[in-house]
């Protein structure tokens, strides 16, 4: 189902449509209550747009440390998980969502914490451009979060199901040493793979040992979709 919810001018920039989607999910901030917040760019802009209400919610748990410094930059409080209980709303952006809500996550490392708090809530709001809709998962190269010693040996794991897996490096100018996650472990991005059925790609490699976690969000999947686009802001429901 999609309703028009926003105006938006065709000529709006990547930048601008984060903008526009990260104000339009105020609308599900619930007053009085702790939500959910995820991390990335388009989360950033969430973040800059919800310092406009950070009197009439309790605080928020957050997925990621950079995303926990902007938060109390902006004066929101942040609560650890373990301190409170179901989350009435999680916002996060993503790198691809499905006709389904399923989705690719881990773009920006937080993938883990990301799953925690979005097992944690009631409702996942995802918040993304037009460019992040695909038919089918997997042109973006699949996150997975994985214990150091498991890296070798899960790097053939994939390349039997066809896909090709790399260590994630730190930004370029600083070598090509590995990146660690904020949980101090290291990422694979596995591209080449078509993940047809979202649950039984996630249910399969889930349980390969050494696998932290795997940035295919279907168990996780999101409800509402708010999908910024040159004729406005969508709302999909799943
Ligand atoms: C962070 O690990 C990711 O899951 C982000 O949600 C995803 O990469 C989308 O990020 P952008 O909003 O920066 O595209």
């Amino acid at each position: 189902m999609t309703n028009p919810t926003a105006p938006a001018s065709p000529a709006l920039s990547q930048d601008e449509l984060k903008t526009l989607v990260g104000q339009a999910a105020l609308r599900f901030v619930v007053p009085g209550e702790i939500i959910g917040v995820g991390s990335g760019s388009t989360v950033n802009k969430f973040i800059e747009a919800l310092a406009s209400m950070k009197g009439q919610i309790k605080g928020v748990v957050s997925a990621s440390e950079a995303s926990t410094a902007r938060l109390r930059a902006v004066g929101i409080p942040v609560f650890d998980a373990n301190e409170v209980g179901e989350l009435a709303v999680y916002i996060d952006g993503a790198d691809e969502i499905d006709p389904h809500g399923n989705m690719i996550k881990g773009g920006g490392a937080a993938l883990t914490r990301e799953k925690i708090v979005a097992a944690q809530s009631r409702q996942f709001v995802c918040i993304v451009d037009e460019s992040k809709l695909v038919q089918t998962l997997g042109k973006f190269p699949v996150p997975v979060e994985v214990i150091p010693m498991a890296v070798q040996r899960l790097i053939r794991q994939f390349a039997a199901m066809g896909g090709s897996a790399r260590v994630r490096c730190k930004a370029l100018g600083t070598g090509q040493e590995p990146l660690v996650t904020d949980n101090g472990q290291v990422l694979l991005d596995v591209s080449g793979l078509q993940v047809s059925d979202p649950l039984a790609f996630e249910s399969q490699v889930s349980q390969w040992p050494g696998v932290v976690t795997v940035g295919v969000f279907a168990f996780q999947k999101a409800q509402v979709c708010l999908l910024a686009a040159a004729n406005g802001v969508k709302t999909l429901t799943f």
